[in-house]
């Protein structure tokens, strides 16, 4: 898409497409501008002139959290999990996620055979995220491979032109959100019965400003989001970094040699795969009022699309944008979004990226794509490959 973005800032930086009866907002400082003007540009899509219902009662689940909720009922749905997010309580965790990632490593080079391949995405950067919330939600591990299944059924998306697959699709889609609704319920009772030290417990049970609880509703709507909003963006938040790292990098300098052993470094560098290779490429709002963003008015109502992955490549704001600096400081990108809504799992994804890494470079002296042909992924949000073969020396 960069090239395209590049055209479009240069061009046409605030357009209204009329096929999708949307605008495009491509620029740094106006997508900036977009996520942190909360009150006049809203998350809720239902406030959009041309929303539509969807057919089926689950799938307006997710407009009940925090994601597509704005201000004040906002910072009560946040309020509820947010300090299981805090880098302090994650601290507890980074052992964990140290052990998982080794093993998960270990167990892929142990079945790569003579010929040292593995799929990064199979291996290591796909499971990795799934087991941590699903971990921290309090999810027994006898329950990990339905669970696995669900979020990847969900996050899914398929282009609109092959219909067949379409109906399918939709088929397993809904099956999928009804079984793991069930298990989520059922789930939620439990620990409103017999409370645990996990965040299910903390969905369950937690008090709102007022005192109140969450809606059964607001409450299943949380543990999805969770589930779907964290796992394939830290997935390609891994998968991206390394092609970063093994082939972005312009000179015959050796990125991955720099960063092990060097933890500065290594956090710097993935800060940079966040803004070179953003795994959430952009986020929707519906206009409020009339406004006017770079020069165009924007009427109340109208759906905008922010591009986050266009802004973090905005020469305006950074030099040499179309270039992976692997030492860039300082790097203000809007990977995780800017804001009220600014990413509430950046801590966690950044300390797993981090463990990943470590880990990974602990065990591999040098890595090689396999292929240069690679796959986009499923999901129409969430930009990177749907599996990333390497080679590897130990
Ligand atoms: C929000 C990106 C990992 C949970 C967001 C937003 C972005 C984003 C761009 C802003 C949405 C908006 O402005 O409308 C990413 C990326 C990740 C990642 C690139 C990985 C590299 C995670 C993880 C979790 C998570 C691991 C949790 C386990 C959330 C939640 C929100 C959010 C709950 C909504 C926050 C709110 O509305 O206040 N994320 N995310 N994310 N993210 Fe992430």
């Amino acid at each position: 898409p960069f090239d395209w973005y590049r055209e479009m800032r240069a061009n046409a930086p605030v357009r209204y497409d009329p096929t999708r009866r949307t605008w495009d907002v491509f620029r740094y400082e106006d997508v900036k501008r977009v996520l942190d003007d909360d009150g006049t540009f809203s998350v809720d899509p239902r406030r959009a002139d041309d929303y539509v219902e969807p057919e089926r009662a689950e799938e307006t689940l997710i407009f009940e959290t925090m994601l597509f909720t704005d201000p004040p009922s906002h910072g009560d749905l946040r309020g509820v999990v947010d300090d299981a997010f805090e880098p302090r309580a994650l601290g507890d965790l980074e052992p964990r996620i140290r052990d998982l990632a080794g093993d998960l490593l270990e167990r892929a080079d142990a079945l790569g055979g003579p010929d040292d391949e593995l799929d990064v995405v199979d291996a290591f950067a796909y499971p990795l995220p799934v087991i941590v919330i699903a971990e921290l939600l309090g999810i027994p591990p006898s329950d990990r491979d339905r669970f696995k299944t669900w979020s990847d059924t969900l996050v899914e998306a398929t282009s609109a032109d092959d219909g067949d697959e379409t109906a399918e699709y939709h088929e397993r889609q809904q099956q999928a959100q009804m079984e793991m609704a069930t298990y989520f319920l059922e789930a939620l009772e439990d620990r409103r019965e017999s409370p645990r030290d996990d965040l299910l417990t903390q969905i369950a049970t937690g008090e709102l400003e007022d005192g109140s609880r969450l809606s059964q509703e607001e409450a299943l709507g949380t543990c999805i989001l969770l589930l779907i909003a964290g796992n394939i963006t830290t997935t390609n938040l891994i998968t991206n970094a390394i092609r970063c790292f093994v082939d972005d990098v312009d000179g015959d300098g050796d990125v991955l040699e720099e960063l092990r052993d060097d933890e500065r470094a290594l956090r710097t560098a993935l800060e940079e795969a966040l803004r070179y290779r953003s795994p959430v490429q952009a986020m929707g709002r519906v206009a409020t009022e009339d406004v006017t963003v770079g020069g165009e008015v924007i009427e109340s109502g109208d759906r905008v699309i922010a591009w986050l992955g266009s802004a973090n490549r905005d020469e305006r704001q950074f030099d040499d944008a179309d270039t992976f600096v692997p030492d860039r400081t300082p790097n203000q990108h809007l990977g995780f979004g800017h804001g009220t809504h600014y990413c509430l799992g950046a801590p966690l994804a950044r300390l797993e990226a981090n463990v990943a890494f470590e880990e990974l470079l602990a065990r591999t002296s040098s890595i090689d794509l396999v292929d240069v042909d690679l796959e986009p992924t499923r999901s129409s949000f969430v930009y990177g490959v749907e599996s990333l073969p390497i080679r590897y020396e130990r």
